[in-house]
Parts: structure tokens; sequence; C-alpha cells
């Protein structure tokens, strides 16, 4: 069977197909057959070598890990029900890029009629982060919710998700095809990330006295430009760091002016949470109530171009595979 697969860290390059042996179902897992698969910002830092500490992998490794497919066979104890059943999975954040895999049964989630193998690969990940954000800070109506990154895969459902709730969305995203799709998603105003003076327009859009909320997916000294612009006691969330780190803010001055921090570490939901996270995005999505954009679905064997699309920042929204 064919894999999309990393033997040694470095550029998209290093992103091969190999042939490996057939996965096989032990006791407790199912055997899906992969439609497509997700990819998402981390995976292109992960294989050249970044992030350890956060995402460790052993090499060689195969790339990906959210998946939307169909189960062709299921292991001793697993209802035998889920044969032929659409499903998605993520386990981790390795192992998905490949025509086949073995999953736990506990990691699958139905997709429900009404919603493609195609979207459901696109919403696997990054659905349970978007949606886990928008309760984790609790965004309310009325409310004024800024989020850098707006554009990506997570950002797009973040300003759908904050726009039903009632909150009013300005959306940081680069050029103007970006920000006229954020706008299209609900954002209420956009500002230009490649514009210098970013924060001040953000200000403008906000009003003098900031965000509630501020979901920064983007990180680096660009997300800690975001600190000022969150109101005495907002939330403030440093989940992004797709410029090569996490944002490190003056945590004394968050603290001074009451606002909550949540990292990183905060996006490790628990097994039953995420089912639950991405169970209820997908009914949303097959509602028509939420829309993953995707940019381009690659083949397997063209993992390394999409990789490489990705990192470019030319494609608006997510990028597929397709084994
Ligand atoms: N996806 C998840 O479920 C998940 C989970 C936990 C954490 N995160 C983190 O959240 C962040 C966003 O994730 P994502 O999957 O939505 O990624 P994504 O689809 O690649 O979106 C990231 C966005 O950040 C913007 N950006 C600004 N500066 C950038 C730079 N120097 N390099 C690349 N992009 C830059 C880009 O928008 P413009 O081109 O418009 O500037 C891009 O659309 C990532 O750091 C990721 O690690 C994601």
């Amino acid at each position: 069977m064919r894999v999309a697969q990393v033997s040694k860290f470095g550029g998209p390059e290093v992103l091969v197909t190999a042939d490996v042996a057939e996965p096989v179902v032990a006791p407790g897992e199912v055997l899906i057959d992969v439609a497509f698969v997700d990819t998402i910002f981390v995976e292109t830092q992960v294989r050249n070598g970044w992030g350890g500490e956060f995402f460790p992998v052993e090499l060689p490794y195969v790339t990906g890990s959210g998946v939307a497919g169909t189960v062709r066979e299921v292991g001793a104890g697993v209802d035998p029900g889920w044969v032929g059943r659409r499903v998605a999975s993520s386990d981790g954040f390795t192992g998905g890029s490949a025509e086949r895999v073995v999953r736990a049964a506990d990691t699958l989630t139905a997709v429900p009629d009404g919603l493609s193998p195609r979207d459901a690969a696109a919403l696997v990940t990054d659905s349970i982060t978007a949606l886990g954000l928008i309760e984790l800070t609790a965004v309310k109506p009325g409310e004024r919710v800024l989020i850098l990154g707006a554009s990506g895969g997570m950002g797009t459902l973040a300003v759908q998700l904050a726009h039903a709730r009632g909150a009013r969305v300005v959306a940081v995203a680069r050029g103007e095809r970006k920000r006229a799709l954020v706008r299209e998603l609900g954002a209420d105003a956009t500002v230009d990330g490649a514009d210098a003076d970013w924060p001040e327009r953000a200000r403008e859009a906000l009003g003098a006295s900031g965000a509630d909320v501020v979901l920064d997916g983007v990180g680096g000294a660009f997300g800690a430009r975001a600190l000022p612009l969150v109101a005495d006691g907002g939330r403030l969330s440093l989940h992004g760091a797709p410029t090569g780190d996490f944002a490190d803010i003056d945590a004394a001055e968050a603290e001074r002016r009451g606002i909550t921090v949540y990292g990183i570490g905060d996006m490790r939901f628990a097994p039953e949470e995420q089912q639950r996270l991405r169970a209820a995005a997908y009914e949303e999505a097959a509602a028509g109530h939420l829309r993953p954009v995707i940019g381009e679905v690659f083949p397997l064997e063209r993992a390394a171009k999409a990789h490489a699309a990705i990192e470019a920042r030319t494609l608006v929204g997510k990028v597929l595979l397709e084994p």
C-alpha cells in the first residue's frame, strides 16, 4: 500500500511516497479505506524538524493524521455495524497519509448524510480546535472577537462559529482575496495582516476598548502585538505558531489587566471531548451552517507539492490529499 512518508527532516522534497505492508486490524480496531487526508500547517513544521517538544515523531513517519473514508473491516470486540460506514478519524498527528489506516474504534466519528468525505476530512481536526476555542474562550453575543490567521483552515471555521454566536468579528488576513473570503464567512471587518500598522487598523475596527476575545493563530512577534488589543478582563488564546513560534507576551501585563491567557496546552482535548466537538461540527456542516474552505486536493503522490503549497500561503483554504 502507498503512504506519504518522511525519512529525514527537511524541505517539502523529503516527503515522498513509499510502499509499505498492508496494515492489519487488531482487537478494538478498524481498517479504513481512506478517501481524503487532511493536512494542517504544523505538519510542515514537524517535517522541517520543528516542535519536537510539542509534536514528537520518530523517523521514518507517515505524515498527517486526520482521514475520512469507509470502514472495510473491524477487529474483535468492535461492532460489525461499522463495516461500510462513512467515518472520520484522527489520532495523534501522524499515520494518515495512506491508502488504508488502522485506527482504534473509539477514534471514529460517523460522517452524517449530507456531509461529503472531502468536507469531513477538511473538518476532521480544525473543527475540534475551532469549536473548542470558541467554547474555551466562551464567546458571547455582542462581544468583539479578533481573529489572527483568520484565512487559515482553523481560522475560517473560527470566524463562522464566532459570527454564529452573535459576536462582532474582526479578522486579520493577508491580501484582498483572503480578506474577501473571511468577509463572506461572516467577518464584520477585516484587516490586512501584511500592513505594518495592522494593530492600529484592528483597533479602529474594534473600538477604543479593544477585543473581548483574541484568537491568535499566527504567533511570534505578530501575535504578541495583539496583547494591547485585548480589553481589560478579556480572553486571549495563543495557540498559533505558523511564524515559527508561539507569541511570547508580557504575562505580568496580562495579569495586571485581568486577561485570561490560554496556550497550545489548552488545545489538547480528551478523546471523548474531541468526539463531541467533531460530531457537533459535522452536524452543523451537514445542516449547511459551517463550511470548510478547500483550496486544492493533491494526489497522495504529490504530497510534497501539497506541503509546498501550504508553506507558500498562496492557496485560499485548506489542502487535502487523495490516496
Ligand atoms: N488546525 C488545528 O486544529 C490546530 C490545533 C492547534 C493549534 N493550531 C495552530 O493554529 C495555527 C493555525 O492553524 P491552521 O491549521 O489554521 O493553519 P493554516 O491553515 O496554515 O493557517 C494559518 C494562517 O496564518 C497566517 N499566517 C500569518 N503569518 C504566517 C506565516 N509567517 N506563515 C504562515 N502562515 C502565516 C496565514 O494567513 P495569511 O496568509 O492570510 O496571513 C495562514 O492562513 C497553527 O499555528 C497551528 O499550529 C492549529
